[in-house]
């Protein structure tokens, strides 16, 4: 497994919108664990491939927190089957933007299709702050991001202040 370099916000790489995975093979699985450990070691609870350069359907979640309890969702190929009407407000973070945190809506509850490591179809029902990680990384795959929910103002603060950090090599 590898620690990969995750790209920093304003970048085109991260607004490109993502091909399927044909297959969960050998290299998806390799693509799966390098961003598990490249997540773990910023440390983050979600990263999506775009945020390492790979314009492929493939994310990553784990919102368990615990350093001896882990539990990593790998997923391919995300799809929402349903969500609820009832949303939930988070204050959300992304690796892509370090230190920069704005509280986004989104539906409470999602079911989500996917592939998994296996290359089988899998389907969960999330909530709390899990529905709200899955779906902030499907977003990516998307070339959405977090500040793309929020108010033009709050956005090009937040993007404005990325490129000062780029600039100055603050954020690398
Ligand atoms: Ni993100």
């Amino acid at each position: 497994m590898a620690v990969l370099p995750i790209i920093k916000a304003p970048d085109p790489i991260l607004k490109k919108r993502c091909a399927p995975v044909e297959e969960v093979n050998d290299e998806i699985r390799t693509l799966m664990d390098d961003m598990l450990e490249t997540m773990y070691a910023a440390p983050g609870v979600g990263l999506a491939a775009p945020q390492v350069s790979v314009h492929k359907r493939v994310i990553v979640v784990d919102t368990s927190r615990g350093d001896t309890d882990r539990s990593p969702i790998r997923m391919a190929n995300p799809e929402i089957l349903d969500s609820s009407d009832d949303l939930a407000v988070y204050d959300e973070g992304c690796l892509s933007f370090p230190d920069q945190y704005a509280e986004v809506e989104r539906p409470a509850k999602v079911s989500v299709r996917y592939l998994d490591y296996n290359n089988e179809v899998q389907e969960i029902e999330a909530e709390g702050l899990l529905s709200t990680c899955i779906q902030h990384e499907m977003d990516h795959l998307d070339g959405k991001l977090f500040v793309d929910h929020i108010s033009m103002l709050k956005r090009n603060m937040i993007l404005r202040k990325m490129s000062k950090l780029k600039k100055s090599g603050a954020v690398t």
